[in-house]
């Protein structure tokens, strides 16, 4: 159990989380079964996904579709399946994400796969929340979410496809916020900062080891270190009725690192004048 948690704080919910098989939808998807939620992952990784529902045993309400964000005929059946198996969706987790090709010059990137992050970050979080909003809007309630990044509000950290993806991601939020708000619908996004998950490992080219230990020496916050578990807690009350007033946010989880820009003080201590 969730040594945070108190109680069932998404009992009688029933949610939807893509990119459910691994990293922080796997940790999201884990935490809501806790919390009393049933639970629906859409991924493209099936044998990952069926594994990771069989491990939280049989009688555990979580459920694998295979979905490919990017079709609309996947997403329009990954929610109506939530809808025919459990009568309801509450919760609509827009997590499916992808970095792209590492190449961050933008003389020589590749066109296709520029198009290829949109498709999944941006396009397939559009048909995540319009999918959604389908049987949102006449239960008059429902919460979307998506995972943006830090790269949503900082410049030169990613390719320029992730950084300009993740942007509109946010603004997707903000504008559905508006549109949803009248419906009795909440809005929100996690903003993670660099977490090791296969994503970001293969990204770097590293192990989950070396990936951890080069987040801790960037870290602003020193002693602890974000593990996908804690994006899944930020999700879980963004999602329960606790946040009931809670719209239009997008909620940094980096340990204060997009407060600030370190350069010049690393400058200073390299050059020994600090
Ligand atoms: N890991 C980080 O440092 C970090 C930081 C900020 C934001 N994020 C974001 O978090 C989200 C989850 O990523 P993660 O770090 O857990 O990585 P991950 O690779 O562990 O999980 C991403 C999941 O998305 C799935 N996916 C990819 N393309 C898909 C598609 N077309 N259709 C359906 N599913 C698809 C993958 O199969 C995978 O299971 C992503 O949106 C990512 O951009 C990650």
């Amino acid at each position: 159990m969730d040594p945070i948690a108190k109680s069932c704080r998404l009992e009688g919910k029933v949610a939807i989380i893509t990119g459910g098989a691994s990293g922080i939808g796997a940790a999201t998807a884990k935490l809501f079964v806790e919390h009393g939620a049933k639970v629906i992952i859409g991924d493209v990784q099936d044998e990952l996904g069926h594994s990771l529902c069989k491990s939280l045993g049989a009688n555990t309400p979580i459920h694998y579709v295979h979905c490919d964000v990017t079709s609309d005929s996947d997403v329009e059946n990954l929610v109506d399946v939530a809808v025919s198996n459990y009568g309801n969706l509450h919760i609509m987790y827009n997590n499916a994400g992808i970095s792209g090709d590492p190449n961050r010059s933008i003389a020589t990137s590749n066109n296709d796969a520029f198009k290829r992050v949109f498709d999944v970050n941006v396009y397939g979080a559009f048909l995540g929340a319009k999918h959604a909003a389908r049987v949102m809007i006449p239960a008059k309630s429902g919460v979307i979410l998506f995972t943006s990044s830090v790269a949503s509000i900082l410049g030169g950290q990613t390719t320029h496809a992730y950084a300009a993806s993740k942007h509109a991601v946010v603004g997707l939020m903000k504008n559905l916020c508006v549109e949803l708000g009248e419906h009795g619908i909440r809005v929100n996004c996690v903003c993670p900062g660099g977490v090791p998950t296969p994503m970001l490992n293969n990204a770097l080219k590293m192990n989950k080891k070396e990936t951890q230990e080069v987040l801790c020496k960037i870290a602003v916050l020193k002693g602890s270190v974000l593990e996908v578990e804690d994006i899944a807690r930020a999700a879980l009350y963004l999602c329960s009725d606790e946040a009931k007033f809670v719209s239009g946010v997008n909620l940094v989880l980096d340990g204060g690192y997009s407060t600030t820009n370190m350069s010049f003080i690393s400058a200073l201590v390299n050059n020994n004048h600090a």
